[in-house]
């Protein structure tokens, strides 16, 4: 595959083609719905000369990139913009009712981290804006600037993960700051962050926890994760298989915790002799624990280092409310 400046290269590309394409039954029909820079896509398409792909983003830039990257496979690709918690609405678009393989690779991409003005990394100065969709109205700006200290404290708690002590002393000190000037940088925010978080131990950058939080709610990643996994199960074909790519413990543990629900072979509480529930499982686990980069891809791709891969295979055709 070709490189270039402007590209995405796929993490875990092999193990997450293999694994996606090795459930029971024939893959026809696949739905990635981060379709990037189209790399995952690529390999998936060129593996199965017969398939079809619904590729979604919510990002035009990607959208238009993937579009270049996946013109060999001509009117077998059909790209969407949206959201993938609308899998379902857009398969339906197209006439899909069922589809045989689905791939999550959530997260940003190298070139929506690496232009400034996307503002999603305090590592280069840039507007703060944070959009994935640059036509949605919240961006990190609006965030700080607006947000009371009381749910700014909440969001770098739950979203950043920072202990609750961090996060009341950097929402105060936000809240301080744009009272003098609103903030319009991420290097206005990053300086404050290393100011206010600056005599922690920490073995991350100040800033990092404030921007994963920041990132979370400016693009509703988790609401958008949970909705997908939900939607995700009733569309797969029986022998199908759903493949999540996650790059923090709080989606990893979303997507962990799914797939175990799924899984249950019985929901009845505790200490009743007999299963009087009825429930069936509707996954089969496929990844026992998550599959991870190995050390030869982590030196072509150290971006790698955080991906967690977790596969999980359709087993019933019969519907029911997950
Ligand atoms: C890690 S990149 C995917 C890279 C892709 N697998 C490739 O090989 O080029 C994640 C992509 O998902 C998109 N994305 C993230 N959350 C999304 C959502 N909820 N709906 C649609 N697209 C989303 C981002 O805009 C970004 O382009």
């Amino acid at each position: 595959m070709t490189e270039t400046a402007y590209s995405h290269v796929p993490v875990l590309p092999h193990q997450t083609v293999d694994l996606l394409l090795g459930g029971s039954a024939p893959v026809r029909r696949i739905i990635d719905g981060t379709v990037g820079c189209g790399g995952h896509s690529a390999l998936l398409l060129e593996r199965l000369p017969e398939a079809e792909l619904l590729g979604i983003d919510r990002d035009d830039e990607a959208l238009a990139r993937a579009g270049e990257r996946l013109a060999f496979a001509g009117s077998r690709v059909h790209l969407r913009k949206g959201c993938f918690s609308e899998l379902i609405e857009f398969a339906a678009g197209l006439g899909w009712d069922s589809v045989d393989a689905i791939l999550l690779d959530i997260g940003v991409s190298s070139p929506q981290i690496d232009d400034p003005k996307r503002g999603f990394s305090f590592r280069h100065d840039g507007p703060l804006d944070m959009r994935m969709d640059r036509s949605s109205e919240r961006s990190a700006s609006r965030i700080v600037n607006r947000y009371d200290a009381a749910s700014l404290q909440r969001i770098f708690r739950e979203y950043g993960e920072m202990e609750n002590r961090d996060a009341r002393k950097l929402a105060e000190a936000v809240v301080a700051a744009r009272e003098k000037q609103a903030f319009s940088t991420t290097g206005e925010l990053a300086e404050l962050c290393e100011q206010v978080l600056r005599t922690r131990n920490r073995s991350l950058p100040a800033p990092t926890l404030c921007f994963q939080a920041l990132r979370i709610e400016v693009n509703g990643e988790l609401e958008e994760l949970k909705q997908a996994l939900r939607s995700a199960v009733p569309l797969l074909n029986p022998g199908g298989r759903l493949c999540v790519i996650s790059f923090h413990s709080l989606e990893d543990r979303i997507v962990k915790n799914f797939f175990r629900e799924m899984a249950e072979t019985c929901k009845c509480p505790p200490g009743i002799p007999v299963c009087v529930c009825g429930w069936k499982p509707v996954l089969k686990i496929v990844t026992k624990h998550p599959v991870t980069a190995d050390a030869e891809e982590l030196g072509n791709n150290p971006r790698a280092a955080c991906a967690k891969l977790r596969a999980a295979e359709k087993l019933t055709t019969e519907g029911r409310e997950v």
